[in-house]
């Protein structure tokens, strides 16, 4: 069953484009919306935790802050004991002179890793926090 196409125009900023059409042609797209309809798949996969919202997923977050923000290091602690039950292991990571990565494999309830991932995004001095799911793909 063929799918239907819809074109769409997109304005990006010519730096943004010039990065994007290096890293295709290296990659060896032999079309700008063959590499662009890659880049949107997976960036739907990367989010797709979202619109989970209970149900058992393995995955892994992964949270950059900066350890010289007072407090920040030992809220992460303590939250990964408080979510103890949902964590099966850690990596700790020294980025440079202030950044760290916390790397944090997660097996549990979508709902509980939710409330842990919003603790962790709402501390001051955490940078980025992302979750990556073991969760299915849809294909498209
Ligand atoms: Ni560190």
């Amino acid at each position: 069953m063929e799918e239907e196409i819809t074109r769409i125009g997109v304005s990006l900023p010519k730096n943004l484009l010039d990065d994007f059409d290096k890293v295709i042609s290296e990659r060896g797209y032999s079309s700008r919306s063959e590499a662009i309809r890659d880049a949107i798949r997976s960036y739907l996969a990367e989010y797709r935790w979202l619109e989970m919202e209970k149900g058992d997923i393995v995955g892994a977050i992964s949270v950059i802050y900066d350890h010289s923000v007072r407090g920040v290091t030992d809220a992460i602690t303590d939250f990964q004991h408080e979510f103890g039950n949902l964590i099966t292991a850690s990596v700790h990571l020294h980025l440079d002179e202030n950044q760290c990565l916390e790397l944090v494999l997660v097996r549990g309830d979508m709902s509980n890793i939710k409330k842990l991932l919003d603790k962790l995004t709402a501390l001051r001095g955490v940078l980025n926090v992302k979750l990556i799911t073991a969760a299915r793909f849809r294909e498209y």
